[in-house]
């Protein structure tokens, strides 16, 4: 994993989280794996945001309570998974069966599935295709509802930015929502990072995500029908997906926590990683 600001003068220990690589049929998917081999430990899948990729979750091993196993996937075409290619008719559910056959290969059952926004689209889709798949989920802000037109307009001028700037286009759109007020007033050593995470990724990973999130459907009776212990989290910075977005899902979950986090915007986990990761821990530990 690579070494980011947050590990400036700490002991860093490159094994904490060793980047692995499974290959389903035509595709390659890359994840980083706390525990490698370890058949024992109860497992913690965590999926990326937009546009980033795995590597925004390195801060989360230390969450983990003793004897658990995290896994983060790159989704196709981030970090060091490939695009399967011909990439036609683009959809949510393409992640959801990558990160799905990856558990199979690896002879992971019953893991906490959690995401982050458009990880959080990921792990609802899963959940669409393998209703029992989770022993408990964790949506962090993200929402259940599909696209608006608005949403899908604002969409294709993303795209119309990335043909024109690559990576670095959509970096420079996508910063002033992706962090809170707060960070961006209090720490600079934040936007560097997400900012390099953003650069990292491939054009065609980054249009590939953009029209499977402009298409994924609502996603609201899906959760609605869950019964396993869910943890939704949500920042009150959070200007993408705001904290009412969470209110709605954890009302229409019967098992559902709410955390708001306090001067936290969207990347919860790289803003408030001490109060997000409490927070994780808290709820892995009464599973
Ligand atoms: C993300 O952080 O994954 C994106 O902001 C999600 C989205 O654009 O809907």
């Amino acid at each position: 994993m690579p070494r980011s600001p947050f590990a400036a003068g700490k002991r860093y220990d490159p094994r904490a989280m060793a980047r692995q690589y499974v290959h389903l049929d035509s595709r390659t998917l890359a994840y980083f794996d706390s525990a490698p081999g370890d058949h024992e430990a109860p497992v913690l899948v965590l999926i990326h945001a937009f546009p980033l990729g795995a590597g925004m979750w390195e801060g989360q091993v230390k969450a983990l309570p003793e004897g658990w196993r995290l896994i983060a996937p790159d989704l196709r075409g981030f970090g060091g998974s490939t695009i399967a290619e011909p990439d036609d008719n683009p959809s949510i559910d393409d992640y959801a069966t990558d990160v799905i056959d990856m558990l199979h290969h690896l002879g992971i059952e019953r893991p906490v599935v959690g995401g982050l926004s458009m990880g959080g689209y990921v792990a609802m889709a899963m959940l669409r295709r393998a209703p029992v798949i989770a022993r408990g989920v964790i949506l962090a802000n993200t929402r259940a509802g599909a696209d608006s037109s608005e949403g899908r307009a604002n969409r294709r001028g993303m795209l119309a930015v990335l043909d024109r700037e690559g990576a670095s286009g959509v970096a420079r759109e996508m910063m002033p929502k992706l962090l809170g007020t707060t960070t961006l007033d209090t720490r600079p050593d934040v936007e560097p990072f997400v900012r390099r995470l953003i650069k990292q990724q491939s054009p065609g990973a980054v249009r590939g995500a953009v029209q499977r999130m402009m298409s994924r459907p609502d996603s609201m009776s899906t959760i609605a029908a869950l019964m396993v212990p869910t943890l939704i989290i949500a920042g009150d910075e959070d200007v993408l997906t705001p904290q009412d977005d969470a209110g709605k899902m954890a009302a229409a979950l019967p098992m559902a926590e709410l955390v708001v986090l306090p001067r936290t915007g969207h990347l919860s986990n790289l803003e408030q990683p001490q109060l997000f990761n409490d927070t994780l821990r808290a709820f892995l530990s009464r599973l």
